[in-house]
């Protein structure tokens, strides 16, 4: 548990230093936070969980909180839910019963996670909702974000960027419907997108139900619910091979050529990528991504995946870390925004995020620290 004590003020000056210049900015140059802990430290009274230890993204995360958490000396309590909402729920309670103060939730289930919320909420919990909303609760205290609106908005700046002329067919890939950032990343996406469809630059060739939405700028999340119905990956591989599959079995050889592709994340970008490449009426293909996985920054470099969003993730654990630290100490974390989970405005400070493509991979990803060189080969 956590005891207040000169040392814990010094530890906590230091963290929320080290966190505000971690904040610094997505593609700064500096190496990852160094926390500097000069005697044991206090026990950090916080419990994480996270969906699935199946992507790296999440595995990224729990990395990363740990780099960051015992360099500092802080003991953490990280669980997976491994896609399971029943499984949340007890890791949650789990952690309650442990004692914590401030729980750090990336929900399997946005709507499902809403029960977990709520038990922790009524043990005097804090809920931070971390990179995922929890939705449909009073029950989250805050949510660390990156700004996702602005990644779909980047993925289809990207697609907008390379098209030339008209008639250039798009297929559409989206994230699991139980997750609210597949909305917001739909929404960015299209907000870019639906100009370029309306005057003929882009024609939509997988989703019947995107092209009846086609005329709209602006989608209600309904609306949008029935588009991700039909072109969701769920965010899984195997999931999002088989719908590009699909998809290219029923479209002729006039729909491929030079194709766009909004795939949602790297690791779908990377599954669909392959089945479009083989495919021998398709001659080229532009496709986007997001998270700068490292198999991802590989396939940027080979030519293979057109860009990826990188959400760096140190920002987001400094982030978390730096409002759990507030909320320990009976404060309110910084807010610049709010975010509707659907029965309250949850306060937020969304980060920035950076478009990566073959051109700026060296100096975002490389020179920023945040994957070594020597895990990738033909870097530019
Ligand atoms: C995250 C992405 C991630 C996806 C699949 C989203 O909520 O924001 O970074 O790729 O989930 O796990």
């Amino acid at each position: 548990m956590l005891k207040k004590s000169p040392f814990y003020a010094l530890m906590t000056i230091l963290v929320v230093a080290a966190m505000a210049l971690s904040a610094c900015g997505p593609a700064a140059t500096s190496a990852p936070t160094q926390f500097v802990a000069t005697e044991p430290a206090a026990k950090l009274a916080v419990g994480i969980v996270l969906p699935t230890k199946d992507e790296p993204r999440w595995v990224q995360d729990e990395t990363r909180f740990k780099e960051a958490l015992t360099a500092a000396g802080y003991d953490v309590e990280i669980l997976f839910s491994q896609g399971d909402s029943a499984k949340e729920k007890a890791n949650v309670e789990a952690l309650i019963t442990k004692g914590v103060k401030v729980i750090i939730i990336t929900p399997q289930d946005g709507t499902a996670a809403a029960a977990a919320a709520e038990a922790a909420r009524a043990a005097g919990v804090k809920v931070i909702s971390y990179d995922r909303l929890i939705r449909d609760t009073d029950a989250v205290d805050y949510y660390v974000t990156f700004d996702s609106v602005a990644v779909g908005a980047a993925q289809a700046q990207y697609l907008v960027d390379k098209a030339e002329g008209t008639g250039n067919p798009l297929y559409l890939y989206a994230g699991a419907a139980s997750d609210n950032n597949a909305f917001l990343f739909f929404e960015g996406a299209w907000n870019v997108l639906q100009p370029k469809i309306a005057d003929g630059t882009f024609v939509i060739k997988n989703s019947s139900e995107a092209v009846a939405l086609q005329g709209k700028a602006t989608l209600t999340r309904d609306e949008m619910a029935q588009i991700i119905g039909q072109v969701t990956t769920n965010w899984d591989f195997n999931t999002a091979k088989s719908l590009a599959e699909a998809n290219l079995t029923v479209a002729g050889a006039a729909d491929k050529g030079s194709v766009f592709i909004l795939a949602p994340n790297d690791g779908t970008a990377r599954a669909i990528a392959d089945v479009f490449a083989a495919d021998k009426d398709v001659t080229s293909y532009v496709v986007t991504g997001q998270d700068a996985e490292k198999a991802s920054v590989q396939y940027i470099i080979d030519g293979k995946q057109s860009m990826t969003v990188l959400k760096d993730v140190r920002t987001l654990v400094g982030d978390a870390i730096s409002a759990a630290i507030a909320f320990l100490e009976g404060k309110t974390p910084p807010q610049t925004n709010t975010y509707d989970n659907g029965v309250i405005d949850v306060p937020a400070k969304p980060s920035e995020v950076v478009s990566v493509d073959k051109d700026n991979v060296q100096e975002a990803v490389i020179d920023s620290g945040y994957w070594p060189a020597a895990d990738f080969t033909g870097l530019p």
